[in-house]
């Protein structure tokens, strides 16, 4: 008999049980090259919608489809064996019934691969995640400040400082931990509001904008290597600052295609001689 000694995928149940463990560590992918060197480093990547205005140029998340997520769901599963994969669904494809939630979620998994989806939106979203996660798809929640809400909310701002937004994110975080999420999102959401959801609520919470007191971190990759440059939310560290580096590089090939200096005789292939 032979035994199975693989290391299998991290499963959403796995990112659960690290509530109180040890932070979580997630942060997005959406390519084949990156999800490579991510692997080894995450405990999930999310295959985020953000790639609409990050690789897109798109003016927010609202003109993804789920035929963009799928390709680049595909991609990242591709690119990885360790981390459990999330892929976001798109605006529109889930809001309307927790039945055309289950269909889109369904595809999603079916079609990439990956362990999970992620939906954005709270107590309203509650019995569709509750649906989806009864029917075996586990579901990331997302609350606090929700992209794809941009035209009804009008701005990216923090959130929570009032009374009423605060009541908001609290019940929202509530609804989608007992809807059974495996785990959520806060995004741009004062520290104070932050910490005590996550002390209350048995899911882990994601922060992005939520202070070190949440259960887990996930940050957009191609903020956290400086490529994303076009603006950078007070929230971001750049670990690296690679657009001025690609720059310089792209500049150099052009100079030595120009001058001719560059395929030198290393990069030329020859006749074989005799
Ligand atoms: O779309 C995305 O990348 C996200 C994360 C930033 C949380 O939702």
């Amino acid at each position: 008999m032979s035994v199975h000694t693989a290391k299998r995928r991290l499963a959403p149940t796995d990112i659960t049980a690290l509530k109180g463990e040890r932070p979580i560590v997630s942060l997005t992918a959406y390519t084949t090259p990156i999800a490579k060197l991510l692997d080894p480093h995450v405990d999930f990547m999310l295959v985020g919608d953000s790639l609409g205005m990050v690789l897109y140029g798109l003016d927010s998340t609202v003109g993804v489809t789920i035929e963009m997520m799928i390709a680049h769901g595909q991609a990242v599963m591709r690119g990885s064996s360790h981390a459990c994969v999330v892929v976001d669904l798109p605006f529109g494809s889930y809001q309307e019934s927790r039945e055309l939630a289950f269909r889109s979620a369904a595809r999603v998994l079916k079609e990439t691969g990956c362990s999970a989806i992620k939906l954005e939106g709270g107590a309203e979203m509650a019995e569709t995640v509750h649906f989806l996660t009864q029917r075996g798809i586990p579901v990331l929640g997302h609350v606090g400040l929700m992209p794809q809400l941009i035209n009804t909310t009008g701005g990216y701002r923090s959130l929570g400082r009032s009374d009423k937004e605060a009541d908001k994110i609290r019940r929202d975080a509530v609804a989608l931990d007992e809807a059974g999420a495996f785990a959520i999102v806060i995004e741009g959401t004062v520290e104070p509001l932050a910490k005590e959801i996550t002390g209350t609520i048995k899911t882990p919470t994601i922060g992005i904008g939520a202070s070190p007191a949440c259960d887990g971190q996930v940050l957009v990759i191609d903020d956290v290597l400086g490529i994303f440059t076009d603006f950078k939310p007070r929230f971001v560290k750049r670990f690296a600052n690679l657009a001025p580096e690609i720059s310089e590089a792209v500049a150099t090939y052009a100079e030595e295609v120009k001058a001719r200096s560059f395929p030198g005789p290393e990069h030329t292939f020859q006749p074989h001689k005799g």
